[in-house]
């Protein structure tokens, strides 16, 4: 194989795809790009500095001077901004929904797209976005478009904020998830839809191990492991 292997998992927020991204990588010790911790530095980075987040210029000259770097440590990786650890930072719904508003701004996009690209290194690569197959990478080998029920998503959120001893109130999140897929499907550049040639997989229901094992086989199908 001449070019360096993509697998693109795209979908919304709470597929599972994180999990399913991670576990890939691991599997085949690939790289990993979290393209949506990208947009949510960009995010953190506007609101710190005040900037209004739809004024497309000053957006993009930010996204092209981001000092941005993702660390490997045990625990998982930091998201390091200026020297600074802000991984807890950009995972709150305020940076998250911050985010999906900058997302939207075309000058962003663009600006971020080969910072994205330069991801892809040997042996190969996990892209987990909202555009990996469709834009990013559209010449990747495997593509999924990782989908669940906005109800669905908003329970494992629920969940997974119950488990770190958070509050966490079913029907706000759930009004969040669909403003925000809302705002992902329909914007104009690079919305969130599934690529002509991805396989559509609807994770409700399924098991996280089932979800892995899909992509997996997919991945054996087009000769990217055995
Ligand atoms: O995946 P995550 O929830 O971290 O992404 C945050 C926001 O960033 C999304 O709601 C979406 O608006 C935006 N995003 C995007 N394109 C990507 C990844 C994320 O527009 N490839």
């Amino acid at each position: 194989m001449s070019k360096v292997p993509v697998i693109a998992v795209d979908g919304p927020g709470g597929s599972g795809k994180g999990t399913v991204c991670k576990r890939i990588a691991d599997t085949l010790h690939y790289h990993i790009l979290d393209s949506g911790a990208i947009y949510r530095v960009l995010a953190y980075a506007a609101l710190q500095s005040g900037t209004d987040l739809a004024d497309s210029a000053s957006l993009e000259k930010l996204a092209l001077s981001l000092d941005l770097s993702f660390v490997p440590a045990d625990d998982g990786v930091l998201t390091v901004l200026s020297g600074k650890d802000i991984s807890s930072q950009i995972r709150t719904e305020e940076t998250g929904a911050a985010a999906s508003k900058v997302a939207a701004v075309p000058a962003v996009r663009k600006a971020l797209l080969e910072r994205q690209r330069m991801f892809r290194a040997a042996p190969g690569l996990v892209a987990d976005g909202r555009d990996m197959g469709t834009v990013v990478f559209p010449d990747a080998e495997v593509k999924i478009f990782l989908d669940a029920s906005c109800e669905e998503r908003a329970r494992r959120r629920v969940r997974q904020l119950e488990a770190r001893g958070k509050p966490a109130d079913y029907e706000k999140i759930l009004a969040e998830i669909a403003e925000r897929d809302h705002r992902d499907r329909t914007r104009a550049v690079a919305p969130l839809k599934p690529a002509d040639d991805a396989l559509v997989i609807d994770s409700t229901g399924m098991s996280i191990d089932e979800e892995v094992e899909k992509v997996l086989s997919l991945a054996r199908e087009k000769g990217l492991c055995s």
